[in-house]
């Protein structure tokens, strides 16, 4: 037991813990600083890169960025953005995008990532393949040891025989004790099945086993006939900007 010193009762300060939340704020804020004026922007999806689209939107109204056209990458921040006033358009329109900030579910020590989680994965590799320059925006808790370690590794199916490529995508990985689940609304198997942006399903892998080479498993699941899209997204991010309780750290390929 430790001594407790006559005269001074109070507890000893403790430290500031910061939110997971606040976590995602900071690493927003930090890759917003890397926004010019007169840049196309791939607008991300999830709770981490609503607050990169805020922070876009106040500086836009303070007039120290200018001219930015946002490309969101689901329809939930192209109303956030709309809400917001920030002038928008699309890949048809605008090709080439500059910058795209986005959050990830997980990310690797080589920054390959897992996406989709929230559902958005096929606009947001669409964009986010696009882009010069793409900033993973994640607290300490998304950095995992290999991909697929915390949980799902989506991928987004076209609706016709949902069955069949559920059971495809599962026996693929069979070596990885691979679990293939519909994804619903209510996360129970029983629940209305959650429609992406797309009009698609998503099916979520979930793996007992490091999947091991990462392109040969994309490859594999992108050769199933009834996959639009998955989750991984290899080589993508040029820079991870990871907050946590000792600061900030950025990686960059
Ligand atoms: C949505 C995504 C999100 O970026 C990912 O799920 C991270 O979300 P959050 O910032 O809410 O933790 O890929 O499809």
């Amino acid at each position: 037991m430790l001594p407790i010193e006559s005269g001074d009762m109070s507890p000893p300060p403790s430290p500031l813990i910061l939110t997971q939340d606040e976590l995602k704020k900071i690493a927003a804020y930090k890759a917003v600083e890397f926004v010019q004026s007169g840049m196309v922007l791939g607008l991300g999806t999830g709770s981490t890169a609503k607050h990169a689209v805020d922070r876009i939107a106040d500086l836009l109204h303070q007039g120290k960025l200018m001219n930015i056209i946002g490309i969101p990458t689901s329809k939930k921040t192209h109303q956030q953005a709309v809400s917001l006033g920030i002038p928008l358009s699309d890949l048809d329109t605008h090709p080439i995008v500059d910058l795209a900030i986005d959050g990830a579910d997980e990310v690797d020590s080589n920054l390959n990532l897992v996406k989709g989680r929230g559902g958005s994965l096929l606009r947001e590799k669409m964009i986010e393949s696009a882009c010069k320059k793409f900033i993973v925006i994640v607290d300490e808790s998304k950095l995992v040891p290999h991909v697929g370690a915390s949980g799902a590794m989506p991928v987004e199916v076209v609706p016709f025989c949902w069955k069949f490529t559920q059971d495809r995508l599962q026996s693929l990985f069979d070596y990885a004790g691979c679990v293939a689940k519909l994804r619903s609304n209510n996360g129970g198997e029983d629940g209305e099945i959650f429609v992406t942006d797309n009009g698609n399903y998503i099916v979520d892998l979930f793996f007992k086993k490091d999947v091991g080479d990462l392109k040969i498993a994309s490859d594999a699941i992108l050769r199933l006939a009834g996959v639009v899209e998955h989750g991984m997204f290899l080589d993508m991010a040029t820079t991870v900007i990871v907050a946590g309780e000792l600061g900030i750290t950025i990686k960059n390929k």
